[in-house]
């Protein structure tokens, strides 16, 4: 397993001291990152924090294997109900180890589809139930805290669908993953004997791709969850170390911070050049997002600080976004990630057609072409005094995803404690859900009703 991690383009010699970090800046902070991996390591010592002992979990890889083959051949599609961090994970595998929709590997009772209902948009609930069959899916309904709206609802429409169909066989027919000790979608799996798989409490959804939210989706659409979780076990030992060349993780946290907060770069742009990385481009968008912008830090100090993430894809974005990126606000850091060895060789024919445009490139490759592409873009952007940076996968496969996502885990809590933010929390989105139950008619939750009325008044 190769992850690599350059920084060359964020350094004051390719974009300038204004833009770039020089190399004094970068080892004068390098106390304060290994600080930030001390303090990570004491809360992560104290089980504050458990995402870094997911891979190791043996007994949960072998149990969820167990439950793959027992329904095996008994389905063409895994619908996965979940969203935010109970939904990402799965797409980001799937879309990397299965390949991006709608040209993935062919289906197959190996490989079934995973379907992810992820929103409430009917007409796309509808669409979805219209593409499965009852008889031929698994359903796996995600949520932490058992009772998020859209989750609740869309798996009380897939029930009752499985339940038309099925009857009483219906209930085998679903997974369902949530918190142990809490929840209602834990009393109704309980109460109809569903397959049940715990998140543990100190493992937040944005950081459960490792856990039972990602590996059952996963195992059941056929991926090696023991490669994956070796990846990611490796990437882990890496990332506890004090050394910043072993530990990519932490050298892209010091980086990235201080670029961020010293060079006032709001946003970052991930920047795969690799349609099978768009899922994981999403994934952390959700991860660096939620994780990184708060209100207040540690010592509860108003700080509203956030660095922006936005999701391009390479070449695609290219002839979208880069005229932005190239000529905007100077307010961006771009990571590109890259493959080293894609699994296929395209090679482009030599039709000699005797024009220009097509000749030059006949007989070359379109990982050379690629490859040329975001290189010529680094340097269009380090030449535009645009920092920018790259991660480099030796290839896409289950281990060096399993570490490039678990890399990223720990890039963002070191992050956290470099901000003195708590990283695993989220109550900025907490207001808005309390609005919807409200707004929905829950029991409990008139107060919220009543401020929800206020301002409405106020917007007539
Ligand atoms: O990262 C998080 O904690 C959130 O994005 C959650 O994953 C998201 O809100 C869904 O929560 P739940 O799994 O409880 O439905």
């Amino acid at each position: 397993m190769s992850i690599s991690f350059d920084p060359r383009n964020l350094l004051a010699t390719m974009v300038g001291e204004e833009h770039g970090l020089t190399a004094a800046e970068i080892e004068d902070n390098q106390p304060t990152a290994l600080a930030a991996l001390a303090s990570f390591r004491q809360l992560w010592q104290q089980g504050l924090y458990g995402f870094p002992d997911l891979p190791a979990n043996q007994k949960l890889i072998r149990e969820i294997d167990a439950m793959a083959r027992k329904f095996a051949g008994s389905y063409d599609t895994v619908c996965v109900v979940g969203i935010g961090g109970s939904a990402l994970g799965c797409w980001a595998l799937d879309c990397a180890l299965r390949g991006p929709h709608p040209v993935q590997g062919q289906h197959s009772a190996k490989h079934p589809r995973v379907v992810i209902l992820d929103n409430v948009d009917p007409d796309f609930i509808e669409h979805a139930l219209d593409s499965m069959s009852p008889k031929k899916t698994l359903v796996v309904v995600i949520a932490k805290s058992g009772s998020t709206a859209e989750t609740m609802s869309s798996f009380l429409v897939v029930r009752q669908w499985l339940l038309d169909a099925l009857g009483k066989k219906a209930a085998a027919r679903i997974i369902a993953i949530t918190s142990e000790g809490r929840g209602d979608l834990k009393v109704l799996a309980s109460r109809e004997s569903y397959t049940t798989f715990h998140i543990p409490e100190n493992v937040g959804g944005r950081f459960s791709v490792l856990s039972a939210v990602g590996l059952v989706p996963a195992a059941l659409a056929g991926i090696n969850i023991k490669k994956l979780c070796r990846g990611a076990a490796a990437m882990t030992e890496a990332c506890w170390s004090d050394d910043l060349d072993t530990n990519i993780a932490l050298s892209a946290a010091l980086h990235h911070w201080l670029i961020w907060t010293r060079k006032h770069k709001s946003i970052q742009v991930a920047f795969p050049y690799s349609n099978f990385l768009w899922g994981a481009a999403f994934w952390f968008r959700q991860l660096w997002a939620e994780s990184l912008g708060k209100a207040r830090d540690r010592s509860g100090a108003t700080v509203h600080v956030g660095q922006t993430p936005v999701a391009a894809l390479g070449t695609t974005d290219q002839h979208s976004q880069v005229q932005l990126y190239m000529e905007g606000p100077n307010d961006k850091v771009f990571s590109f990630w890259t493959v080293n060895k894609p699994s296929h060789t395209v090679k482009i024919p030599k039709a000699r057609l005797g024009l220009d445009g097509f000749d030059y490139l006949g007989g070359q490759t379109m990982s050379k072409l690629l490859d040329a592409e975001r290189r010529a873009t680094e340097a269009a952007l380090a030449s535009s005094s645009r920092p920018n940076c790259t991660f480099t996968l030796d290839r896409v496969d289950e281990e060096h995803l399993g570490a490039f996502l678990q890399m990223m885990e720990f890039e963002t809590a070191f992050l956290g404690e470099l901000l003195n933010i708590n990283a695993f929390d989220q109550e900025g989105v907490e207001l808005g859900k309390k609005f919807t139950y409200a707004l929905m008619g829950r029991a409990g939750w008139d107060e919220f009703k009543e401020r929800f009325d206020d301002y409405e008044k106020k917007r007539a």
